[in-house]
C-alpha cells in the first residue's frame, strides 16, 4: 500500500554544490537551476545564506537568486542559520526559509559553531522575523540516524527539536541521514515512534547514500506513508562539516524507482536527463547516479 504520489525536493544546487571542491561559476549554476525548473519538480533548494568563509561554494547566493528565472508554481528555498542570513533571504524574496540544526551535539558544533541550545535560540530569532515577513519555514534535523563523530544521538533530542520547530511555526520537518548510515529496519523503528506523536504530513526524509541503502530506506518510509523526499540530481551532495558524508540519493534514481513502483512525482525523466547532462558537463566528472549512467551510455 504505497502512496499514489510523492513530492520531491531538489536539493542539488544547495546540498550538492556546497560540497564541491571547485567553485561552479554563477552563470552555470543559474542555467542549471533554470533547467531544473523545467523538469516539473515543485521545490528547489537554491542556495544558503551562510558565511562564505564556511561554505565558499555558495558565496554567490545573492547573484544566483537575482539571476534565476522563477516559476510561479515552484517554491525556491534558501538555508538560513542566523539573522544575517535572513536579511539576505528577505532581500532576495525567497519563497521559503530552511532552518537547520543537528541532533548530534558534536555535529552541530562543527557545522554552525554553536551548541544545540544556542542554535535553537538563533533559530527562534530567525523564525520570528520570517513569521513577521510571512515567509514559510522548513526545518532540518541532521544526524537522526547516526553522528559522524560517534556521539550518541537520542530520539528524545530529535523530539525536542521537532517541538521547538513546531513552536517556531515550521510547517515541514526534514529528518536527515547526514552521513548515510541508516537502514530500513532503523528507519521503520524511528519513524513508527515519531508517528505515534506527530502527523506523517509533517515529515520529509533526507537520505544520503553513502552505503547504497537510500532507496531501501525510502521504500521503508513509503510503506509508513511518508510522501516527501529530498534528493540531488546525479547524486551530488554532502556536508563539509560531517566527515565521511557522501552524496544525497540521486534524484534520477529516486524518480525512476518511484515511477517503476507506480508512484507519481510530476517529474519528466527526459527533462531530468537534460538537467543532469548539463550538470555533468559543468562539474566535469562522473556522477554517482546509476540511472544517469545507464541513460547516458
Ligand atoms: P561563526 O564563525 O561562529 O559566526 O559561524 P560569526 O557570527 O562569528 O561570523 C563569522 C563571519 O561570517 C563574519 O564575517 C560574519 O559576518 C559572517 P567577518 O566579520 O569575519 O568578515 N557571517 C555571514 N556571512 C553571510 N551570511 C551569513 C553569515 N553569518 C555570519 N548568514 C555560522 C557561524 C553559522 C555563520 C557558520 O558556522 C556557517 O555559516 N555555517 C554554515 C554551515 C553549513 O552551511 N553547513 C551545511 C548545511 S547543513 C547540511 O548540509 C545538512 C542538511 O543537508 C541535512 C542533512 O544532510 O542532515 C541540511
Ligand atoms: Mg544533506
Amino acid at each position: 500500500n504505497l502512496p499514489k504520489a510523492v513530492e520531491i525536493r531538489e536539493v542539488g544546487p544547495r546540498d550538492g554544490l556546497q560540497n564541491e571542491k571547485i567553485f561552479i561559476p554563477t552563470d552555470l549554476k543559474v542555467q542549471w537551476i533554470n533547467l531544473i525548473s523545467e523538469t516539473g519538480v515543485r521545490h528547489i533548494e537554491v542556495s544558503s545564506f551562510v558565511s562564505p568563509k564556511w561554505i565558499p561554494a555558495l558565496a554567490d547566493h545573492h547573484e544566483v537568486f537575482e539571476q534565476i528565472t522563477r516559476h510561479e508554481n515552484i517554491t525556491y528555498t534558501a538555508l538560513v542559520p542566523n539573522l544575517k542570513g535572513i536579511e539576505g533571504a528577505i532581500q532576495q524574496k525567497v519563497d521559503e526559509i530552511a532552518l537547520f540544526i543537528s541532533a548530534s551535539e558534536e555535529h552541530n558544533q562543527s557545522n554552525v559553531n554553536a551548541s544545540i541550545n544556542q542554535s535553537l535560540q538563533n533559530l527562534i530569532a530567525v523564525a520570528e522575523v520570517a513569521n513577521r515577513e510571512g515567509i514559510s519555514l522548513r526545518g532540518y534535523i541532521s544526524t537522526v540516524f547516526g553522528s559522524p563523530f560517534g556521539d550518541e544521538v537520542k530520539l528524545q533530542t530529535v523530539k525536542e527539536i521537532i517541538d521547538a520547530y513546531l513552536a517556531m511555526g515550521v510547517s515541514e520537518i526534514s529528518i536527515g541521514d547526514t552521513i548515510g548510515v541508516a537502514d530500513p529496519v532503523q528507519v521503520k523503528a524511528i519513524l513508527s515512534e515519531l508517528l505515534t506523536q506527530y502527523d506523517s504530513d509533517l515529515f520529509a526524509l533526507h537520505f544520503h547514500d553513502t552505503y547504497g541503502r537510500a532507496l531501501a530506506n525510502i521504500f521503508a518510509a513509503l510503506e509508513l506513508g511518508i510522501t516527501k523526499y529530498d534528493s540531488a540530481i546525479g547524486g551530488l551532495g554532502g556536508c563539509p562539516y560531517a566527515p565521511g558524508a557522501s552524496g544525497n540519493v540521486a534524484t534520477n534514481d529516486l524518480v525512476n524507482f518511484l515511477h517503476r513502483l507506480g508512484v507519481q512525482t510530476n517529474i519528466d525523466e527526459g527533462k531530468l536527463f537534460t538537467a543532469t547532462r548539463f550538470l555533468q558537463q559543468a562539474i566535469n566528472r562522473q556522477l554517482d547516479s546509476k540511472v544517469y549512467k545507464v541513460e547516458s551510455n
